[in-house]
This record gives structure tokens, sequence and C-alpha cells, in this order.
């Protein structure tokens, strides 16, 4: 049975609260899918009012923190060691599109450096998280990474950049290279989740470009505590400043990053 710190206790109720609104919106969402326009407004409301609940709820318990969100930007908290990175709808386009995946995601980063997770998948009742030095979870379950220690047995997840966002022809490289080696690819539309995914030993790995910190900070932590390896994708440490990212388990990390080899 998993102890809770009061810090993700924090990270947890601020991500339950902002769930709620979610999953009420999600079921309006299938109900507007028939209108031309669709129903981008609305997701976007939901979303900045996800955003706004979840930036009340932590700077209600941890008022010297600062913050880093998708909508609001860079809030300086009286602490300039210590912010939040927080992305209230990860994988925005399957909530547009009444696809059911899709998640809340915190991250806190002290000197730098991500030092609590949180990810939580409000329509299957799972919370990933991890703290620096205490191991993963999903729920009250520890994680472990995958132990497939051969990339023919592997299943890695990606996300393709679509219209409007740099990187096709490299990505194309990859997915050129990567399908070549392994069993399996997915594609599910949620950075957040395919980490998380990668710490729950689901996939054993997965890679992806342009992203920005908020997708990833959780992720990172959580894939690194449940013994997995997270970097970029020529095997450094920039994964919160370039974008990139590749994540997988500790015997594939290594022939993973030569296979994508950038
Ligand atoms: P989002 O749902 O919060 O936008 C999909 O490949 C992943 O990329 C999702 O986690 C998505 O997060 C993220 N992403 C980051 N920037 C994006 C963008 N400009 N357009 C679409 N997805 C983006
Ligand atoms: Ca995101």
């Amino acid at each position: 049975m998993a102890l809770r710190s009061a810090l993700i206790n924090v990270m947890a109720a601020a991500s339950h609260k902002a769930a709620r609104g979610l999953l009420r919106d999600f079921g309006e969402v299938e109900q507007l899918q028939v209108s031309k326009k669709g129903p981008a407004d609305f997701v976007t409301a939901a979303d900045i009012r996800a955003e706004r609940i979840m930036l009340d709820e932590l700077a209600r318990a941890r008022p010297n923190y600062g913050s880093l969100s998708e909508e609001g930007g860079i809030t300086e908290g009286r602490e300039s060691t210590r912010r939040w990175l927080v992305d209230p709808l990860d994988g925005t386009t399957n909530y547009l599109h009444g696809v059911p995946h899709f998640c809340i995601s915190i991250g806190l980063e002290e000197d730098g450096q991500i030092v609590a997770g949180t990810i939580y998948d409000p329509l299957r009742n799972e919370m990933f998280w991890a703290e620096k030095g205490t191991g993963a979870y999903l729920n009250d379950r520890r994680l472990r990474v995958s132990a497939r220690g051969e990339l023919q047995d592997a299943i890695v997840a990606t996300g393709v950049p679509h219209h409007g966002r740099p990187g096709h022809e490299p990505f194309l490289e990859q997915l050129s290279a990567v399908m070549k080696e392994v069993s399996g690819i997915r594609r599910l539309g949620s950075a957040a989740l395919d980490l998380a995914y990668v710490a729950a030993g689901r996939y054993e790995g997965y890679w992806e470009a342009g992203l920005s910190p908020w997708d990833l900070a959780a992720g990172i932590i959580i894939v690194r505590e449940a013994g997995g390896f997270v970097s970029d994708l020529s095997g450094g440490d920039t994964m919160l400043r370039s974008g990139d990212v590749i994540a997988a388990n500790d015997s594939l990390h290594r022939q993973f990053v030569s296979v994508i080899g950038a």
C-alpha cells in the first residue's frame, strides 16, 4: 500500500477537482459534434476552466510557488526556485473529437529539476504519480517499467506532428527506422499518458518532438521513478528546453536512441 505525501495529496486533489468539470463537459462534447463548427470554442472554455480550478487549488495549498501552464503562461511565485508545470487537458484533440483518451498532468519543478508528478486519467480513474526517490505508483500499486529487452518484442508510442507543427520530414525518417525494429507502434494522442504507460510497462518506449514543458514534466519523473530512462533525441537531458523526448525501459533506452539517431 502506497503512502502518499502531503505534496502528492495536494496535486491529486487539484487534479480530481478539475476532472469533475472536464468529465461533465466531455459528455456535452458528443452532443456538439453535429454542428459544423464543432465544439472547439466549448472545449477551449472547458480547458481554461479546468486550468483555473487547478491553479487556484495549488495556490491555496502552496501559496508561494510559481506556475507555468498552457493558458496562463508564467506566474512568478515568492519562492523563485519552485514552480508547478500544469497541463489541465493533455490530449485536447481527442477530447475535442469525443475520443476517450485524455488526462490532467502536474509536475513540480525545484531548482530546475522535476521532483514530483501526477498524471490523472479521469475516465479510467488511473492516477499515476511519483516523487523523487520514493518510486512511481498507479493508484496504490508500485510501478516498474517493462522487462522486455528486445526491440522486436517492443511496443512503442509516438506523436505525429500535424498541420502547423514543424518536423514532418525528420519524423518520417524516425518512423521509418523505428517501424523496422519494433513489434508495433501506437499513436494515442496524449504525451503525458504515453509517458505514464512507459512507466507502467504497457509500452516499452515512446518518442516525440516539439512538445512543451507541461506535456513532459510529470511523465519524466514518473518514468524515472519506475526505473526507466528519459532523454532528448540524442540521449541528452534537454527535454524541457527542446521539447523532444525519448523514454524507454532500462534495457532498451540506449538502443532506441541509436535507432532514432538524432
Ligand atoms: P495537448 O493535448 O495539451 O495539446 C499529441 O501529439 C501531444 O502533443 C499531446 O500531448 C498534445 O498536448 C501535445 N502538443 C503539444 N503542442 C501541440 C500542438 N501545438 N498541437 C497539438 N498537440 C500538441
Ligand atoms: Ca499537453
